[in-house]
């Protein structure tokens, strides 16, 4: 086996029609769209299950109906947070959810899509007011 046999596909370049009709589909879906929900990937995070936490947010979010009005996301690296224990960020709100697990994790989504009161399961680590992130004075650094 020569060393071109051993390299992966490269992913299929769009044409312009393509990437045109990629962005109308994806506008359609960004007006839509209220909360995105960013779960650390980093090293830390996926010892800490992270993983598990992503995977079944994407699963209920093809089984629920969430529609397009929240967007998770997983990040490829540290968001910097390690001590806070698989950190979920949700957007355009700019607040940081610490210490999840995949029940905090469900409970987060649906409480923003459904609106539900949230209780002391979620555990805000930073909310972003008056132009900076804060840290929440419920858990002092
Ligand atoms: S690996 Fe998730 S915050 Fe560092």
């Amino acid at each position: 086996m020569d060393s071109d046999s051993k390299r992966l596909p490269l992913a299929k370049t769009c044409t312009d029609a393509e990437l045109a009709q990629k962005r109308l589909k994806s506008h359609q879906r960004m007006t839509e769209l209220e909360h995105h929900l960013l779960i650390c990937m980093g090293k830390c995070c996926l010892k800490r299950g992270a993983d598990k936490i992503y995977e079944r947010l994407k699963h209920e979010q093809q089984t629920r109906n969430w529609g397009d009005r929240l967007r998770i996301n997983s990040t490829g690296e540290c968001m910097g947070r390690c001590g806070d224990h698989c950190p979920i960020a949700i957007y355009p709100e700019g607040t940081w959810y610490m210490k999840n697990t995949v029940e905090t994790a469900l409970f987060l989504a649906e409480h923003l899509v459904s609106e539900a009161e949230a209780d002391d399961r979620l555990q805000i680590s930073y909310t972003f007011k008056e132009g900076q992130f804060r840290r929440s004075p419920s858990y002092p650094l």
